[in-house]
């Protein structure tokens, strides 16, 4: 092959990767204005006051061991963004998001539910008896450009001192290492979704 051959095919080739980016960009254009199909990064409009009237997100303890955990998620937190139990037997969890679907995880655990905005998701968690120490919260549902940073983080400190003398029985947790969790309800807030 001649050298000028060569450069012949280095510009048809050049041609070539112009053309499928050009393609591309084009089809990406056609998509997103014409057809005006975009991910889903829009919130729902949400009348985000009144959610904060019914819902004060925070930790509530019940009884002995026994908490409800109220969590307000966000693009993108999830606030409270550190919770910190003691002793836990049952965590009643209400959640409920602020503008877009969120999925609250957390690792290591049986707990992974999807956050509404406009509902509340509430279930319960038996965290196993062995649960201690960190465990990480992450937002497991594609959120939006900060999903990756949506993280907080649950903190379970063990005293024991529920097993002296306590019910044993009104302690034992089934479902291995991971705790037991309740299959969740979404209870719609009243005119909270505006459109
Ligand atoms: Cu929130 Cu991903």
């Amino acid at each position: 092959m001649e050298p000028n051959e060569g450069i012949i095919y280095e510009y048809v080739w050049i041609v070539i990767v112009a053309a499928i980016v050009a393609g591309l960009a084009a089809s990406l254009a056609y998509y997103g204005i014409a057809l005006d199909l975009n991910p889903a990064c829009n919130a729902t409009p949400i009348d985000v006051d009144k959610v904060l009237q019914e819902f004060k997100p925070g930790v509530k303890e019940l009884g002995p061991g026994i908490y409800q955990v109220d969590i307000l998620a966000g693009q993108f937190f999830w606030n409270p963004n550190k919770i910190v139990l003691k002793d836990p037997v049952r965590v009643e969890f209400r959640i409920t998001s602020k503008d877009v679907v969120h999925g609250f995880e957390i690792v290591g655990t049986s707990v992974n539910v999807m956050v509404i905005p406009g509902y509340i998701a509430e279930f319960s968690w038996e965290p196993p008896k062995n649960a201690e120490g960190r465990y990480l919260i992450i937002c497991h549902e594609y959120c939006g450009i900060g999903h990756q940073e949506m993280k907080a983080e649950l903190i379970i400190e063990r005293t024991n001192t529920l097993l002296d003398g306590a019910d044993i029985d009104a302690l034992e947790v089934t479902g291995g290492d991971i705790g037991k969790i309740t299959e969740p309800t979404y209870i719609e807030f009243e005119g909270v979704i505006s459109g």
